[in-house]
């Protein structure tokens, strides 16, 4: 089976760079977005993020608009039928991803792919709400999804060898390294990565030192590009929650319980970058 039509449901941060980075490997792009505001909101920042390349040299300007033109937004998910892969890109709740899994197997073709870039929640769970579980697998891509260079590919349990060499395939056109990650809570970087912000917002809470004395010494001692802190700002506090909270629930390991400040913090709207203010400020 060739892709050459990616579906993108939702369009968060994530969802937004994954159509980039789409666009500019050559695929037409369909993207749902469940509300008017959300589509032209999508693809104004596709188009400031291709801009913002042009200007920096990366890009020339005809092929962003080349790329831009590849773009589609849509208000029914009855129009992602033309895709042959879709990725999901909605917000880390099972019941919302399996509805929307449950209604795509219905409208794609019996070949096309149903990816979740979920990342917390478990495959092949997602899978079940499907007639295809063997076409079911997760695509786990990394914010800011144009600069970082890994793909996760989660293998559920029925998910099929010629499924996973396809979403291997796309994601070297799209320009990541793939590794294949199992089905397991966290996969392999977030099972390793929200321990380590959970216990740094732990220690900032009971008084570690400031936000910028904490991240410093990371940056500075381990050569990280961000400190804990200013990441979980850039992920979102209240995806950070979201999947701290799946994977305790799923695992029961106490690595991943989230700090009472973090659930503070997002019950306030505190949500780090996207709301101009998380352990530190952000100019919107
Ligand atoms: N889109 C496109 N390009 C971008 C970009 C974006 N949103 N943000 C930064 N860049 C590019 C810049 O254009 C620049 O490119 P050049 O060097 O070629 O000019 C380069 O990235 C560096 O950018 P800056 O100099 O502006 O800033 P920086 O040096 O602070 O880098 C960063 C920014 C790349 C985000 C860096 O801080 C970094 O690597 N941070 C770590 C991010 C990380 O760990 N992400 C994973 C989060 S976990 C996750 O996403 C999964 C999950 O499930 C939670």
């Amino acid at each position: 089976m060739i892709v050459q039509t990616i579906g993108v449901v939702g369009c968060g941060q994530m969802g937004a760079g994954i159509v980039e980075v789409s666009l500019l490997a050559g695929y037409d792009v369909i993207v749902y977005g469940r509300n008017e505001d959300i589509r032209p909101a999508c693809q104004a920042r596709v188009r400031s993020s291709l801009e913002r390349a042009v200007g920096r040299g990366k890009l020339a300007a005809d092929e962003a608009e080349a790329a831009l033109g590849r773009l589609r937004g849509v208000a029914h998910l009855a129009e992602l039928a033309a895709a042959d892969l879709v990725i999901e890109c909605v917000a880390e709740e099972l019941a919302l991803k399996q509805g929307i899994f449950h209604s795509l197997d219905s409208i794609l073709p019996p070949a096309a792919i149903l990816a979740s870039n979920t990342s917390s929640l478990s495959i092949s769970q997602l899978a079940l709400a499907t007639g295809r579980p063997d076409k079911v697998l997760g695509m786990h891509f990394f914010n800011p999804v144009p600069v970082m260079r890994l793909l996760e590919l989660v293998r559920g349990l029925h998910t099929s060898d010629e499924t996973l060499a396809i979403a291997r395939k796309v994601g070297a056109y799209l320009g990541k390294i793939t590794i294949t990650a199992p089905d397991s809570p966290g996969f392999i970087v977030n099972r390793l990565l929200i321990p380590y912000i959970v216990e740094a917002i732990g220690a900032y809470e009971a008084g570690l030192g400031e936000a910028a004395l904490v991240d410093s010494a990371v940056k500075l001692g381990m050569g990280h590009p961000l400190g804990p802190l200013a990441l979980a700002d850039l992920i979102g506090l209240d995806v950070t929650l979201a999947i701290a909270d799946t994977l305790y629930a799923s695992s029961g390991a106490p690595s991943f319980k989230a700090p009472p400040l973090l659930r503070r913090m997002v019950a306030v709207g505190r949500l780090g970058r996207k709301s101009g203010q998380g352990f530190f400020e952000y100019r919107r």
